[in-house]
């Protein structure tokens, strides 16, 4: 069961008094990791308190229902969990169901700094991106980044959206997305090579590229275009890693360097 602490101390008051009972000791270590024993009961305050290296071991019969003494507080905890004021209540049957003001907090930044940092490192071990000085953005998979991106870049004032331009072969969703929402700011124009530099510009460049996997720089090259790489298969599985990347804009997906297509994590 993870150490999950709650976001603040008023959620501790959500707690029934019943779980309030005797805490327990002897625990156990086992490599680095502390491992609680449960006899009987412990406090749901000592579950939220677990510090990281802590766990609690829960085992679960075939049926998938958890077993024992600290498969009841497995049971207590998750239910408490479902009852937190400001978490997804588990209980809702339909999205629409849940109050607004907890659908309007999702949707707010959030500061993650060990997920951060720890983005951080792997690109350090890898040595695929230069990550002092840039502020790392988390969102659901390179594509919704992808439109941020855009959306950031845009001059909002502008008589005339901003040209994206890809060098041919690209990846065939760029189009698709730039235009999903029919945005005013921005618009794609096509193939970089043949895009007048004269004007306002978005470039993607895709290295190593989707679908020819070749080593791009930008084509265009004029003074009035802003450049975004997009370094989704910059992994040592597809490519030999050079150097660390160190461009102003980089979007990296977790889909492609662990390969699991699915992952909804850029
Ligand atoms: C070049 C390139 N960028 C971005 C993506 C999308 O990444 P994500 O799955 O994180 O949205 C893909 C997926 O195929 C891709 O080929």
């Amino acid at each position: 069961m993870p150490s999950q602490p709650p976001a603040h101390p008023s959620e501790q008051a959500t707690m029934p008094s019943s779980d309030y009972d005797q805490s327990l000791n002897d625990n156990e270590i086992i490599g680095h990791t502390e491992v609680r024993k449960v006899r009987g009961g412990t406090r749901m305050t000592d579950v939220w308190n677990l510090k990281e290296e802590e766990l609690i071991p829960v085992q679960f019969n075939g049926n998938g229902q958890p077993l024992g003494d600290e498969g009841g507080i497995f049971n207590k905890f998750t239910g408490c969990v479902a009852r937190v004021a400001n978490q997804i209540p588990l209980d809702a049957a339909d999205w629409r169901k849940v109050p607004m003001s907890i659908k309007e907090g999702l949707l707010e930044p959030h500061d993650e700094p060990e997920l951060g940092s720890e983005v951080r490192r792997l690109h350090k071990i890898v040595g695929n991106a230069v990550t002092e000085g840039r502020h790392i953005v988390v969102g659901t998979g390179s594509w919704q980044l992808f439109l941020a991106a855009l959306y950031a870049l845009s001059p909002q004032d502008a008589p005339v959206p901003i040209s994206v331009v890809a060098q041919v072969p690209y990846y065939s969703v760029y189009p698709v997305l730039t235009d999903l929402l029919k945005p005013s700011l921005f618009k794609w124009v096509g193939d970089a090579q043949i895009f007048s530099k004269e004007r306002p510009y978005i470039e993607l460049v895709t290295s190593p590229n989707n679908p020819d996997d070749h080593t791009r720089e930008p084509v265009v090259n004029g003074s009035d275009g802003i450049l975004v790489h997009d370094l989704a298969y910059y992994w040592p599985q597809y490519t030999p890693i050079s150097s660390p990347a160190d461009h102003d804009l980089m979007l990296f997906t977790l889909s492609k360097s662990t390969e699991h297509a699915g992952t909804r994590i850029g």
